[in-house]
């Protein structure tokens, strides 16, 4: 087992009706005046804006809307939100929404507390020493971001999806009623199912060994997250099964399943990629590489893959060798993914790269040189390169 940190700073309220604690919570850590950031209008629609707005009200506080965030959310409103925020006096940020709208108020309060183009972080020319206080209301269960300390932030100019992780962004609160996901499209329910999924096994795929808890934690919660995703394809509304993957969704990515791993990342960084240039969406991007991957890196370490597919699909274990086990697990797992009407190949997902495209997202990935993907097995840009041409 390696060393390693665990901090968990969010206070997290969970529950039907949870929502009517946003001015309680919001004023309990020091707000004088909230931006309420939200998306596309999910929030608008379903009244819960509203319901937030009014607690707001009722605890006394003044705020102001800033809506419009998109899913691979937008450098340019994350400056309008930080003028938006300098003007108005803000000094507290509530995201009411998606890990799109988490992401895009952490990248405001970056930008606010620094008072700087935040996107010098997500490139790497600063460090942030601080962001503006965050309070979550997610509606969706699938990034984690309302207890991560990472933030995806897609720069237009250039189309550049890059993610920044810093403590300094942890919200202080997330308000998580699982009912407030009961209205999401299937297919958004699965491709958050799926993130979920990639969250703990980024971390599962490592090469340390003796990381039995840790190991287990995270088998426990991807057989938990694909039982409730099977229960929500027949009964979206079955708000035990919404409850399970909620919780799943923050445990998943709050570091509790990668304590003494080192991690992998090598999907999430690649998928990013197709993010930033084709718009997909997160969850189904991660679902057409994630085979390809697996397939590419599994001989670093087959009884890795073995010991996943007995453990978390269900494969027998005397189902063959240890790579006859290993590559059974993997195609279980795409079972699963195409069960929960999930794509398993960049064709499925709708995107068809050129070969300059597959270069030249082979190239972002690796920072043009200057960085590598992988932990499992480490990827320059031309095994990256190669799993994109696999997942075609
Ligand atoms: O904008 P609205 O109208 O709200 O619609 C959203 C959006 O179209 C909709 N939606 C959300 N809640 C809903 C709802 N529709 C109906 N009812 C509801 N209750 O769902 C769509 C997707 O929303 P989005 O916020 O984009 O989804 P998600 O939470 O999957 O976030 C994806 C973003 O998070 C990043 C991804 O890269 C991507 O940019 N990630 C952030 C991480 C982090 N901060 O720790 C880690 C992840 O690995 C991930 O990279
Ligand atoms: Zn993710």
């Amino acid at each position: 087992m390696l060393n390693f940190e665990y901090y968990t700073p969010t206070k997290v309220v969970f529950g039907k009706e949870t929502e009517k604690r946003a001015g309680e919570l919001a004023k309990a850590f020091g707000a004088s005046k909230v931006l309420v950031h939200y998306g596309g209008g999910s929030a608008k629609k379903s009244g819960l804006l509203d319901r937030v707005c009014d607690s707001l009200a009722e605890a006394g506080l003044p705020y102001v809307l800033l809506g419009g965030v998109v899913p691979n959310p937008r450098l340019g409103l994350v400056k309008e939100g930080i003028e938006l925020c300098k003007k108005e006096g803000v000094d507290f940020l509530l995201a009411v929404g998606g890990g799109s709208v988490i992401d895009s108020a952490k990248a405001i309060g970056y930008g606010l507390y620094h008072n700087c183009d935040p996107w010098l972080f997500y490139d790497r020319k600063a460090t942030a020493t601080g962001c503006t206080p965050i309070g979550a209301i997610p509606t969706i269960a699938a990034a984690g971001s309302e207890m991560s300390d990472s933030s995806v932030i897609t720069n237009e100019d250039g189309w550049l999806k890059r993610g920044y992780s810093s403590d300094y962004s942890r919200c202080r609160f997330a308000i998580m009623n699982p009912e407030l996901t009961c209205s999401l499209p299937p297919y958004q329910t699965s491709c958050g199912c799926t993130d979920i999924l990639m969250h703990t096994m980024e971390r599962y795929f490592s090469h340390e060994k003796h990381t039995e808890l840790t190991d287990s934690i995270g088998e426990a919660l991807m057989r938990t997250v694909m039982h409730n995703a099977h229960v929500l394809m027949e009964d979206p509304q079955n708000y035990d099964a919404r409850a399970e993957i909620m919780w799943a969704g923050s445990l998943s990515h709050n570091g509790l399943t990668g304590c003494g791993t080192a991690g992998d990342w090598a999907s999430h960084q690649i998928e990013h990629e197709l993010g930033g240039m084709f718009d997909v969406a997160h969850g189904a991007g991660l679902a057409a590489v994630w085979g390809s991957w697996a397939r590419y890196v599994y001989q670093e370490e087959p009884e890795k893959f073995a010991h996943f597919a007995i453990h978390v699909m269900g494969v027998p274990a005397d189902s063959g060798t240890t790579e006859e086990t290993a590559l059974a697990g993997i195609r279980a797992m795409e079972d699963f993914f195409r069960s929960i009407n999930m794509p398993v190949s960049l064709s499925e997902l709708g995107v068809h790269p050129t070969d300059d495209q597959i270069r030249e997202m082979a190239q972002k990935c690796v920072f043009f040189g200057q960085r590598t993907v992988g932990g499992f097995k480490v990827l320059h840009a031309e095994d990256i390169e190669k799993i994109y041409r696999m997942a075609l």
